[in-house]
């Protein structure tokens, strides 16, 4: 199927919502593919790639669903000069954690005054600077989420679905997101993968955390498929980590299962069990990691809150070194 979605440089819909993806990684086109998906629900707006240089630019996209099927675009890729980001309604960062920052707060006065953020990335942290910088728009609003839809990058702008799942979301701070905005999320759950909303939000977040807290740096040090960590010789390890972090969670005021947390690790350890975690990955390409967002962040907290977490405290120095040598 061969789909053209480019903007053209004097679009007739200049009255038009976009809705923009900033960060083509995996992930970042795969929502891309997905919200420009017709619906019945949803009416059809302009999606757009949002992109790190001044000048917009098409590039030819390609996309492979989970049934094989091969899908094609012309995406637009918004330059950062381009004043048709003030037409941005709905923007999706799924830029790495430790990009939110420097590639979000300079968008921010070119968009919409009434853009709604969504922050989709591993790891927690970024929102904090993020709501402060949004305390100056008061017309913005900010919703964070997490993904267990996965996809794998064949090359630059090469998607290839690699597992079905759930996208949780929920409100942050600002302005609520509108109706009509969530419409254009019901995209997202074609191919009946759910979205779920949550409130509050981040208790799913910590739980999210606890996943990769686990995985993440496990694999990556012991160059591992994340199934790997089902052997009992990671046991201790992986107990030890979650406890730190439930511990950390409840004086933050989120109270988790601590039962409940490690079973859904150990399930997601087998639902991707052949995966090779993001973590993993960026040490194998000598890119950097986001462990300071991951287990970095529990030692982050657990230091404001006078806790030790010598468990989380050891993965952290070990990745930093890794992904130094
Ligand atoms: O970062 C990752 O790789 C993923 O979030 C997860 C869930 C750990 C699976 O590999």
């Amino acid at each position: 199927m061969v789909r053209t979605s480019a903007l053209p440089a004097s679009s007739t819909h200049d009255n038009n919502a976009l809705i923009a993806v900033l960060g083509a990684g995996a992930i970042g086109q795969l929502m891309y593919h997905k919200l420009s998906v017709n619906t019945q629900e949803a009416q059809v707006n302009e999606v757009i790639l949002i992109g790190r240089d001044k000048q917009t630019r098409h590039q030819q996209l390609r996309f492979i669903d989970h049934t094989q099927h091969t899908h094609e675009a012309l995406a637009t890729i918004l330059g950062t000069d381009d004043n048709r980001l003030a037409r941005v309604e709905l923007l999706f960062v799924c830029v790495k954690a430790y990009q939110v920052e420097q590639a979000l707060l300079p968008l921010l006065p070119k968009l919409s005054p009434q853009c709604h953020i969504v922050l989709l990335h591993n790891g927690l942290g970024p929102h904090l600077p993020v709501a402060a910088a949004l305390m100056r728009y008061k017309d913005m609003g900010l919703t964070l989420g997490t993904t267990s839809q996965a996809a794998l990058k064949l090359s630059p702008w090469q998607v290839k679905y690699s597992g079905l799942g759930v996208t949780q979301l929920g409100h942050y701070c600002g302005s609520v997101m509108s109706a009509a905005l969530k419409t254009c999320l019901t995209r997202l759950h074609s191919d009946n993968q759910p979205i779920e909303w949550h409130q509050p939000v981040l208790p799913v977040l910590w739980q999210k955390l606890a996943i990769n807290a686990v995985i993440n740096p496990l694999t990556a040090l012991n160059q591992c498929a994340n199934g790997q960590l089902a052997a009992t010789e990671y046991q201790s390890q992986i107990s030890a980590i979650i406890d730190e972090l439930v511990e950390v969670a409840k004086y933050d005021g989120i109270i988790l299962d601590k039962a409940a947390v490690k079973a859904r690790v150990y399930q997601v350890i087998e639902l991707t069990s052949a995966n090779f975690s993001s973590m993993y990955q960026d040490v194998a390409h000598s890119r950097p990691t986001e462990i300071n967002e991951i287990n970095g962040y529990i030692c982050q907290q657990a230091k404001a809150l006078h806790l030790n977490v010598p468990n989380n405290q050891y993965l952290v120095d070990k990745v930093l070194q890794l992904s130094k040598s």
